[in-house]
């Protein structure tokens, strides 16, 4: 029997799980063996490997994280760690292995590949950060998980009448930011694809203090600026009080929406018509709203796909 194996790897991304479930129930139809490779390449080195059943993937489509755990291995950063994960690869049989992660994990799967690994790449990260395709698994749930923060931060807000700075996740990709200060009305967004200075920010909240919004509202992406600092500055310029909140993990965990389960969906079914096409070294993605497949070793070196219309679009609504 044909044995396939799973790891997911990174941080996690809601749709894991039901992408799993998924590559379980197809992989069976087709007769191939699903072995899933526990905390992504730190499993890989040291040779976790548990065959996946019908009672690992039951009720597991909702659920958030991934049931076969995530990480980020120190070990495998080396030739010999990624020489004990080849081993271990071909002394369990594995015929292919799919990676689901975001770019630190397409960077590992790549090396695999160099080594004569077979792989199928799968974007999973909130982040959004893998430039070959419009959207990761996870993002969607992440932004509409900050959004419904957002929502509720800016009731309190309101309420008090005050001013609030809201940081956001994303590592390297102000995507996240983006999307959640357009989906929430927000005042200003600050992201690491568009430079702004502090007084452009303070420009934006005072307009939007003028034209009446009570409760200015200043979105911004992680590892950019310091948002204690950045609202001690709107504060002591508008008069206005303003709070901070980081919202942390609370993007990362939770149900997947609609949205994620069924691209969750979709990866599975092109991972396996992939593999019994005997198609390797392939990443899939999302391109112009259709699912499609790119040479693995090309994906990392693609441009930012950062979303300036939209970023312009809400830039002159808050001009
Ligand atoms: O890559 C996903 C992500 O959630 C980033 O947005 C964030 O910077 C990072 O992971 C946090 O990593 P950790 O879980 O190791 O704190």
């Amino acid at each position: 029997m044909k044995k396939i194996a799973v790891l997911t790897s990174g941080g996690d991304a809601p749709g894991m799980n039901a992408c799993l479930a998924n590559l379980f129930i197809l992989s069976n139809r087709k007769g191939f063996e699903l072995i899933g490779i526990k905390e992504g390449f730190i499993g890989l080195v040291n040779n976790d490997f548990v065959t996946l059943t019908k009672e690992h993937i039951t009720n597991i489509y909702s659920l958030g994280g991934s049931i076969l755990k995530t990480g980020r291995s120190e070990e495998f950063l080396l030739e010999s760690g990624r020489q004990k994960a080849l081993n271990n690869l071909k002394n369990n049989d594995i015929d292919t292995l799919i990676v689901i992660g975001g770019n630190g994990s397409y960077r590992g799967a790549q090396k695999l590949a160099e080594l004569g690994v077979k792989i199928i790449a799968l974007p999973g990260t909130i982040d959004n950060d893998l430039n070959y395709t419009e959207k990761s698994l996870g993002f969607d749930t992440a932004v509409n998980n900050s959004v419904t923060a957002i929502d509720k931060i800016r009731d309190t807000m309101l309420s008090n009448n005050r001013g609030v700075v809201i940081e956001v996740m994303g590592r390297r990709s102000g995507d996240i930011a983006l999307f959640a200060a357009t989906a929430s009305n927000a005042d200003a967004v600050v992201v690491k694809e568009v430079s702004k200075t502090k007084n452009q920010v303070l420009e934006k909240v005072q307009l939007a203090i003028k034209r009446g919004v009570d409760n200015p509202t200043v979105i911004v992406s992680e590892n950019i600026l310091n948002v204690k600092k950045l609202a001690k500055d709107l504060e002591a310029k508008t008069g206005k009080p303003f709070k901070t909140t980081i919202l942390g993990y609370i993007q990362r965990g939770g149900n997947p929406t609609v949205f994620d389960r069924n691209y969750a969906m979709e990866l599975a079914v092109k991972t396996i018509a992939l593999i019994e096409d005997k198609k390797y070294n392939r990443a899939v993605g999302i391109d112009e709203g259709k699912m499609y497949d790119v040479d693995l070793s090309a994906v990392l070196t693609q441009k930012t796909n950062f979303n300036f219309q939209l970023y312009s679009l809400f830039d002159k609504l808050n001009s």
